[in-house]
């Protein structure tokens, strides 16, 4: 179990992200065309990885997570000609400086912490490259402390909060696409600069369903090195149930108060944070 998750600056990390890459991504040579697709673990990645991949006409490639892998990732990714969509579970202060120089585009999506939660504790459940888990309470309050891959989910939020209304950062939140997702559809071609007719945006939509997502992608055999899930080629482990307010079905009352009181406490200065009220 040791040998699955080891530290850097003060997160942790999956062994399968080397501590070699980690220490070199502050020298990554970032492109001002690259778009970044920013994420805590388990808020809809592929969801809006998905959307972005049927927006692109011409031809843009879907890398793994930029801190996912060894060193020969980076030559990997240098290697690659076509304009490059970078998923990340980075937080803001870990993300390679070239990006901010650079002024970068990325879309930054947000989940109720709660769903977040559950969905990564099925997700560790049934993971044999993350550390087992027997019971829910006891995820709860590794996921409270953040003891768990990338962090805290509270420290993610905060660092990218700082920065949300820089020009070149989009944020969404999970519970509005799945609410009206045309609507973000359409707020994602306008932020990448893309001209998209309202036909498009429904045919996006049908074909990023979850229904859609679920068995399209069962039918394929992904290569676990080049997805967005890096610790899994399992495609139960990511489209399991799709919904808003599984957490519900999760959370005695008592786990309940604890974590709005940690919420309430830890989000006290965020204005953002005022935004994740959907069934909270
Ligand atoms: P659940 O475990 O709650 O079902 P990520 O892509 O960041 O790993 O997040 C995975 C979560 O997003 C899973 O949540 C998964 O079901 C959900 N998801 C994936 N595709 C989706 C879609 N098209 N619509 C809604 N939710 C989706």
């Amino acid at each position: 179990q040791a040998d699955l998750i080891h530290m850097f600056k003060g997160i942790p990390f999956t062994t399968r992200s080397s501590l070699e890459l980690l220490k070199s991504l502050d020298t990554f040579d970032a492109r001002e065309d690259d778009v970044l697709l920013v994420s805590y673990p388990k808020s809809g990645t592929h969801w809006l990885a998905q959307i972005i991949m049927q927006l692109y006409t011409n031809q843009v490639t879907l890398t793994s997570p930029i801190e996912f892998g060894d060193i020969l990732k980076l030559e990997e990714l240098k290697n690659l000609s076509s304009r490059r969509i970078i998923p990340t579970h980075l937080d803001y202060n870990m993300l390679p400086m070239n990006f901010k120089n650079k002024g970068c585009k990325a879309i930054y999506i947000i989940r109720n912490p709660k769903d977040t939660a559950v969905s990564m504790y099925h997700y560790y459940k049934d993971n044999p490259y993350l550390p087992t888990i027997d019971k829910w309470t006891t995820f709860l309050e590794l996921f409270l402390k953040g003891d768990v891959v990338c962090g805290s989910w509270f420290d993610h939020f905060l660092s990218w909060e700082k920065h949300r209304n820089d020009d070149n950062i989009l944020i969404l939140f999970y519970e509005d696409m799945k609410k009206d997702l045309p609507k973000t559809v359409k707020k994602i071609g306008m932020f990448l600069g893309i001209n998209i007719s309202d036909s498009e945006i429904r045919e996006v939509c049908k074909k990023s369903s979850f229904s859609e997502m679920k068995t399209n992608i069962e039918k394929e055999n992904a290569d676990p090195n080049h997805t967005v899930c890096a610790l899994t080629s399992d495609k139960k482990l990511i489209f399991r149930k799709g919904t808003v307010g599984d957490w519900k079905n999760h959370f005695t009352p008592k786990q309940n108060k604890l974590f709005e009181e940690m919420f309430s406490n830890k989000m006290k200065y965020s204005d953002l944070a005022k935004s994740i009220t959907y069934e909270f």
